[in-house]
Parts: structure tokens; C-alpha cells; sequence
């Protein structure tokens, strides 16, 4: 019987958000997991990343594991091409779900760190999304459906020390989320911003030496993510992660949850 719900739940999920999905970032890590659960809702996957290899890896096994189509395109996000390259890439298919996941993190002081990093921030998690939203929104608006995935991060509601750009820049996807979406509900596209707190990643276990309260594995990130679309702008997925996000976004003076935000990043490498 939970079978047959989940099946239907799927099916209506594939039929809303359909044929087609892309995940900008998607060799390792969130993007992988979302490409996997993507698939497993019957939705078509073209994935993006620069490393072939892993891409490929990633491809193969979705192939292997579900009936589904999948595309890859080994790409750099941060390449001045990208708005044409998605109007190419999404030529001879319906994409009626993007999510935009990729994100750069230079670790260290701002003013240590060489400013070709910092500018890469930008145009990897500030440019990037923006175009992204705007080449796909475009047509899934003059189409009448389809949702957009913005990742985020519980770094974006206050000052970081030491992952100051980057924090930033999550910043900026949770404000142009929020936008889109009362922007684009009323045009039938869902948009939703995942300001996600740790997460068992590849690229956590680079930065992090050990978990964070509240550090949860992808796929649990991926999942309230996706079942968050249509349901507001904005999805903090996890039950510490929620309290983290009220006590220092609502009850703490903000300079405070600034100090606080410092302790956890003080470690990262
Ligand atoms: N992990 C966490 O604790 C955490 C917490 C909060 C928010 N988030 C957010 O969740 C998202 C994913 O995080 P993650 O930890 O899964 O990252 P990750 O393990 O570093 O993976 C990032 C993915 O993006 C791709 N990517 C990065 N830069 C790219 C570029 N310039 N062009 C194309 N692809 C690129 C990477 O593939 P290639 O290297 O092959 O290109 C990889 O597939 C990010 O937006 C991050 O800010 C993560």
C-alpha cells in the first residue's frame, strides 16, 4: 500500500515538474543525490559538472539503477557562454525542473585570499543562478509550469568570518529566491531556496573535520527540498537546523549570531 502511494506521488511529481530536470553541479555531494532522487521520481536528468569522469560515474549508474533518460555536459558554471549554452542544452527537450546546486567556497580571511577566488564566488554562486533562472524560468513560465531549486545555506542569513564571500553570495540566492518565487507562482513555476545547514558532502568533509550538530546526508536534504516546492519560498531542511535558524535569525540580537556563526566556521580549513 506505501508502495502504491509512493508510486502515485511520484508519478504526480513527474507530471508537474517534467519530462526533464537539470542539476547544475551534479558529480558528487547534493547534486548527485538530487540527480538520484530526480530519477527515482521518473523525471529525465541532463547533469552538469567539470569533471567528466565523475559525471559520467554518476550517469552510468543512474542508467543502470532507473528507466530514465540522462544527459551529461561537462561544463564550467562560471563560463561567460552559460546563458547560451542552456538554450542549447535545452533545445530538443522540456525542462520543467532546475535545480542549481554548484557553489565555490574559498575558506580563509577575505583580505588574505587572492581576489580572482573571490570574483570566481561570484560568478559561480551569484551569476550563475541568476542566469540559470532566468534562461529556464523563462520557458517554464511561458509554458505555465515547472519549479526551480535554488541551494542555499543557513550561512546566508548572517555574517560568516572566514567564508565571508561565500556566505554572502547565499545571501543573494535566498533574497533572488523569494523574489522569483511570488514572482513566478502566479505563472504556474514553484521556486524554492534550501538554506540547508551541514551536510554529509564530499565537499563538507574538505573544509569540516567533523560534523556539526544537526549534520544531515544528502539525500534527507535532497527530499525535504523537493517536497518543499510549491509550498513557500523558503525550505530549511532538519529539525536542529530549523531551531538554529529561529534562535539566531529571530531571538538573538544579530551581532551575537554573528559571533556564534564564527565559532562554528573558525575550524574550517
Ligand atoms: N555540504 C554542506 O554542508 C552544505 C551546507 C549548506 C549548503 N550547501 C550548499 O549545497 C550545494 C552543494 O554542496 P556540496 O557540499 O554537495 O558541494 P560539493 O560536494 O563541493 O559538490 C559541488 C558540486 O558542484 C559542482 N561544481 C562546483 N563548481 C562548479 C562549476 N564551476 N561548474 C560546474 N560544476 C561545479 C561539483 O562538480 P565538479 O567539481 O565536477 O565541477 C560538484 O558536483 C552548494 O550550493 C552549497 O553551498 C552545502
Amino acid at each position: 500500500m506505501a508502495a502504491v502511494s509512493e508510486r502515485s506521488a511520484s508519478s504526480a511529481f513527474a507530471a508537474k515538474y517534467g519530462p526533464w530536470a537539470v542539476v547544475a553541479g551534479a558529480s558528487e555531494g547534493l547534486g548527485a543525490a538530487f540527480a538520484a532522487a530526480l530519477a527515482a521520481r521518473g523525471l529525465n536528468v541532463l547533469l552538469i559538472a567539470r569533471r567528466a569522469e565523475m559525471l559520467q560515474a554518476v550517469a552510468d549508474r543512474l542508467r543502470a539503477e532507473t528507466k530514465v533518460e540522462v544527459r551529461t555536459e561537462v561544463r564550467d558554471l562560471a563560463r561567460g557562454d552559460l546563458a547560451a549554452a542552456l538554450g542549447a542544452l535545452s533545445a530538443d527537450i522540456e525542462i520543467g525542473l532546475a535545480v542549481y546546486n554548484a557553489a565555490y567556497v574559498p575558506v580563509g580571511d577575505l583580505v588574505s585570499r587572492p581576489l580572482d577566488e573571490l570574483l570566481r564566488v561570484v560568478d559561480v554562486n551569484i551569476r550563475g543562478p541568476l542566469i540559470f533562472a532566468r534562461a529556464l524560468g523563462a520557458k517554464m513560465a511561458a509554458r505555465g509550469r515547472g519549479g526551480i531549486v535554488l541551494m542555499s545555506s543557513l550561512a546566508g542569513y548572517q555574517g560568516a568570518p572566514r567564508i565571508a564571500a561565500y556566505a554572502a553570495s547565499k545571501a543573494f540566492n535566498i533574497v533572488l529566491g523569494e523574489g522569483l518565487w511570488r514572482e513566478l507562482a502566479p505563472r504556474g513555476v514553484d521556486v524554492v531556496v534550501s538554506t540547508a545547514g551541514a551536510v554529509r558532502t564530499p565537499g563538507y568533509a574538505k573544509t569540516a573535520s567533523q560534523d556539526a550538530p544537526g549534520t544531515l546526508d544528502a539525500a534527507t536534504v535532497v527530499e525535504a527540498t523537493l517536497d518543499a516546492l510549491g509550498r513557500g519560498p523558503v525550505v530549511v531542511p532538519g529539525a536542529v537546523n530549523r531551531v538554529a535558524r529561529f534562535v539566531l535569525g529571530r531571538l538573538l540580537p544579530r551581532r551575537t549570531a554573528i559571533g556564534i556563526f564564527a565559532r562554528s566556521t573558525k575550524d574550517l580549513a
